[in-house]
């Protein structure tokens, strides 16, 4: 049986830095991956980065930039991007690496050599944002009819490919593998839209501008970006290179995801391009709708774009790809609103699932002093709970069959709701207080904890941190225990479970005073340098040497007065303390490597600032939610920095 799992996501323009919207292809492409590899598939899953065209190079020019210093900016940040996403991609290709631009001359070599490109001239027009050509009568009042910017006319001399050779090829294929283009809605489109009125030879070069891979035989043109951009999904595995393994292991895709815009590129194109080539077509192009904002889709010139660096920052990276997957049915549109977004948190999140691993750890504290043993494992009988796990994994696994991430979340939170009212039900605080219950409540204990034991499993393609925070706090260790299926057999946990209050993995959001300070940092920012103010330009030099951070900045960062409640060391490490710090509202544990300056109990009550918004880190294998603020003097000496007089622990500090 063929093992082997290949999925792709687009690879993304490389003229600006990405905003949520983005961002929600590719986690939606690695939950998939991370499903299938917690299966057992041997997976590949591609991304990258599209970096040649006319877009890119005026960009360049305009940051004053060559090209490729431009595009190698771009890169470094979507890495970054992608790494706080905690995306697991085996291959990053940009267009730009040499393996790529080889094979794209050798394609475009091929398809002349065998009469599927032809020597021709165009005139017509084009759209450069969209990087695609249009008829006078595809326009709509002179503009792009994908996304209303002016379209430009042109007329160049130019190479075609023969698209409309592979139009009854194509027609075929469609018919004959109906999961060929999903969902169907979107078949129906391409067939009605674009198939049925016929195919046109498509212009597969340009002379206008340089910044592209040239013609192998007639250097003066660049391939055209979309046959240069497509060609990605196979050049990345080896094609028509001297190591082209990984091509023969993992072509066909199983799967490569598209937003619905460019579905017409991946349906049309891109397998009348395999035809001509001779190559087999990918199993599936699936069709998502877009993260909607104020009503349309988010775009740099509309100004609603969100950036996702700081949604990461702010609320955790589990938080927002739980939103962006439960939020939307995949193959539709969804909106993507603060208050939405930081409603989720606070009711699935904080509420259902953190509430249910609090109580049920504290419990297990506060009754059993943290450890108990049961004399037998239950079998998750009594109120139909093994029976509610099984069928939550197979609605999982259903709902991952066909890409439903929004269902699939929706049952594993139906069992994590269930689970909070099986607490209300057994009562465990009524059985604490008669000692002849003891051993029901220990089975009460048993099967929270070895369902929350479930639910980590469940939840890692979707969630891949929280996984790990959930089995520390009940001590859960052993791979087997985290395999997927591990989680159709309730039972698994040991009969002595122990468990240990951490910080809360979803901390509650004060809404309101949120939406206000998000809608602050609602735009991506452009890189601080290049936009200077005029008040800016007016200071005199040694002002601007200062910095020119802003108090917009500086409102991103959150400090509040924290009361230290308990310290010690981490073991482990002679640098780091381990601190409960009391914001008032809620307690957090913060690391710091301050322990060659105080001492556990010199830590005891002093009211320290502490910045509240960093992303939870992890020291020594132990979470820091924060950090405490102190100053040093560059000669060994460094004092925490505390507050003046008295005042409440939580005060804000700006
Ligand atoms: N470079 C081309 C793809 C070439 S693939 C051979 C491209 N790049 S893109 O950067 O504009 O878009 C990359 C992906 O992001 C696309 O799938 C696109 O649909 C997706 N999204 C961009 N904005 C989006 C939303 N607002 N919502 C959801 N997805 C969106 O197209």
């Amino acid at each position: 049986m063929d093992n082997t799992f290949y999925i792709t996501t687009p690879i993304y323009y490389a003229n600006d830095k990405l905003h949520i919207g983005h961002s929600y292809t590719t986690v939606a492409a690695d939950a998939i991956a991370r499903y299938k590899k917690l299966r057992g598939y041997d997976v590949k899953f591609l991304t990258g980065m599209d970096e040649h065209g006319r877009k890119v190079e005026g960009k360049a020019e305009e940051a004053g930039k060559t090209p490729q210093e431009y595009v190698d900016g771009i890169a470094s940040w979507i890495k970054e991007l992608w790494a706080a996403f905690n995306i697991d991609y085996d291959i990053f290709i940009r267009t730009t690496d040499e393996i790529h631009i080889k094979a794209v001359r050798k394609i475009f070599k091929k398809l002349y050599d065998q009469g599927d490109i032809y020597k021709g001239a165009y005139e017509g027009w084009y759209c450069t944002p969209c990087e695609t050509f249009f008829t006078e009568r595809q326009l709509v009042d002179g503009n792009c009819p994908d996304c209303g910017r002016p379209a430009e006319k042109i007329k160049e001399e130019a190479y075609f490919f023969r698209l409309s050779k592979y139009q009854e090829r194509l027609s075929e294929h469609i018919r004959l593998h109906p999961d060929f283009i999903s969902p169907r809605s979107r078949q129906n489109e391409m067939i009605n839209n674009f198939i049925k009125p016929g195919l046109e030879d498509l212009c597969v070069s340009r002379t206008s501008f340089t910044w592209g891979i040239p013609v192998d035989f007639d250097p003066g043109h660049v391939v055209y970006v979309w046959i240069d951009a497509l060609s990605n999904y196979i050049t990345a595995l080896g094609f028509m290179s001297e190591d082209d393994g990984l091509y023969k292991k993992y072509w066909p895709a199983d799967v490569q995801l598209v937003g619905k815009e460019i579905v017409r590129f991946h349906t049309i194109i891109w397998p009348a391009l395999l035809i001509a080539l001779n190559e087999p077509l990918p199993k599936q192009v699936f069709g998502h709708g877009w993260l909607i904002i104020d009503g349309a889709k988010m775009s740099k010139s509309k100004g609603n774009v969100i950036d996702p660096h700081i949604l990461i920052r702010r609320y955790g990276v589990d938080a927002i790809r739980y939103f962006l997957l439960r939020e939307v049915a995949f193959g539709g549109d969804g909106n993507f609103t603060g208050e939405a977004l930081l409603t989720r948190i606070n009711a699935d999140l904080a509420n259902d699932l953190g509430n249910l691993l609090s109580r049920t750890v504290g419990m297990i504290e506060k009754y059993f002093n943290g450890r108990l043993e049961l004399d037998h494992v239950p079998d998750g009988s009594a109120y139909g709970i093994a029976e509610l796990v099984q069928e939550t994994v197979t609605r999982v696994e259903t709902a991952m069959d066909q890409f439903m991430f929004n269902d699939a979340l929706a049952a594993i939170w139906t069992l994590i709701r269930r689970m909070n009212k099986y607490t209300d039900e057994t009562r465990p605080w009524v059985l604490a207080k008669e000692p002849a219950q003891t051993g029901k409540l220990a089975e009460v204990m048993y099967t929270l904890a070895e369902t929350l034991r479930v639910i980590a499993v469940l939840i890692e393609p979707f969630m891949p941190d929280t996984p790990e925070q959930i089995r520390e706090q009940l001590n859960i260790s052993g791979a087997e225990l985290g395999e997927w299926e591990s989680a159709r057999q309730f039972g698994l946990l040991p009969k002595r479970i122990s468990a240990a209050k951490g910080a809360a993995i979803f901390p509650r959001i004060d809404i309101k005073k949120e939406l206000a300070d998000l809608e602050a940092g609602k735009t991506v920012s452009e890189p601080q340098t290049t936009e200077k103010t005029d008040a800016y330009k007016e200071q005199p030099e040694a002002v601007k040497e200062r910095g020119d951070a802003d108090i917009a900045d500086f409102a991103k960062i959150k400090l509040k007065v924290g009361l230290i409640e308990a310290c010690e060391k981490v073991e482990g490490s002679d640098k780091l303390l381990k601190s409960r710090v009391s914001l008032g509202s809620e307690t957090r544990q913060i690391i710091s490597g301050i322990a060659k300056w105080y001492k556990p109990e010199d830590m005891l009550g002093r009211r320290v600032i502490v910045v509240t918004n960093l992303k939870p880190i992890k020291l020594k294998g132990v979470w820091s939610e924060g950090m405490l603020l102190a100053a040093s003097d560059g000669a060994g000496n460094l004092n925490l920095v505390t507050v003046d007089g008295d005042i409440a622990e939580g005060s804000e500090v700006s």
